[in-house]
């Protein structure tokens, strides 16, 4: 199975608590009102390791802070915190934990309550932690299926905001693919359009036009998927489009390929056993990579705002 976890080490400097902790200086008590009824939201940031510059080249900081913002509001999570102060609270941290490597930074908002009952009320905690992570996923060709399990409907538990209880639905989904064989799992909304993968938005390139299912598709509103939106437009000059898709145009589609901070740029060469396109990674699905990557991991003028950079000397670690 291609699906890597990565642990975070209990040495590691975190936000805990309004203040830089060691992750393994962190107790939460079993009855944390977010352990027991999923009531926390969360992001998933890559900061990228430049060798060359001696730098993390942190990706698209400021959206994901903003998105978790907006997940926030939806449990009616008080952040103490403005998306400035966010940014700057992860950038110490990185600074603290001078990782030479790709890492994975983790916002976690939630409901601290330590008592039996479910509601929105109650105190909130905020932890940021940080993980070192390579790919996730292989990036040569995932062989996917569509679940059995339909992603949770906008009425139910929103997939637009990043929850940590919907990913019991991710989980079901990852778990019953990799049983039997896959590499992950495409899902279809309760009506029977496809939404999303497990942890990643997904495209198919059809008769030379990019298309992937609208934000109201039950998916979460990708900030790799408005990245792809962006480089398809501005340097393949490829037609975009938002719309319903229905299952069997993957089997038709020429490429299909998964967006997301941890999946990247990942190709599918395989859905449901069928070939997709030639059964190889397609040209469009190649050149985004390569575009993406440049883009992502800093260095390209014209894409400069997607990162921030930390130095991180060697040594640096604290
Ligand atoms: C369910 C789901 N969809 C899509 C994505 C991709 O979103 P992004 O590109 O913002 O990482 C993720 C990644 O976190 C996800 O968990």
């Amino acid at each position: 199975m291609s699906r890597k976890a990565f642990a975070a080490s209990d040495a590691e400097w975190a936000y805990h608590g309004g203040e830089l902790v060691r992750m393994g200086d962190i107790r939460l008590s079993p009855a944390t009102h977010a352990l027991n009824y999923g009531t926390g939201v969360f992001e998933g940031i890559r900061a990228y390791w430049s060798e060359e510059r001696g730098t993390l080249q942190v990706l698209k900081i400021r959206e994901h802070f903003e998105r978790f913002e907006k997940s926030c509001r939806l449990l009616r999570i008080d952040l103490p915190s403005t998306v400035d102060e966010l940014c700057d609270v992860t950038l110490e941290i990185l600074k603290r934990n001078a990782p030479r490597e790709d890492t994975y930074i983790r916002p976690l908002a939630y409901k601290a309550a330590e008592s039996v009952g479910v509601n929105l009320k109650g105190k909130t905690e905020l932890s940021i932690f940080t993980v070192p992570m390579a790919n996730y996923v292989e990036l040569t060709g995932l062989k996917v299926c569509v679940s059995s399990w339909r992603r949770t409907p906008d009425n139910a538990i929103p997939a637009r905001a990043k929850c940590t209880g919907s990913y019991v639905n991710t989980a079901l989904a990852v778990d019953e693919a990799h049983m039997a064989g896959y590499d992950d799992a495409i899902f279809l909304t309760q009506d029977g359009q496809v939404s999303e993968a497990s942890a990643a938005n997904i495209f198919l390139v059809r008769k030379g036009q990019l298309i992937t299912p609208p934000v109201t598709a039950d998916i979460l509103e990708g900030i790799t998927r408005d990245a792809v939106m962006e480089l398809a437009g501005k340097e393949l000059e490829i037609p975009v489009i938002e719309r319903e898709v229905g299952r069997t145009e993957l089997y038709a589609a020429d490429e299909v390929f998964l967006s997301g901070t941890g999946f990247q740029i990942a190709p599918v060469v395989e859905v449901d056993d069928r070939p997709v396109g030639t059964g190889s990674i397609g040209p469009v699905a190649e050149r985004l990579q390569e575009l993406y990557f440049r883009a992502a991991r800093g260095g390209w003028e014209e894409y400069a705002d997607w990162t921030v950079a930390v130095e991180v000397a060697e040594g640096a670690r604290q």
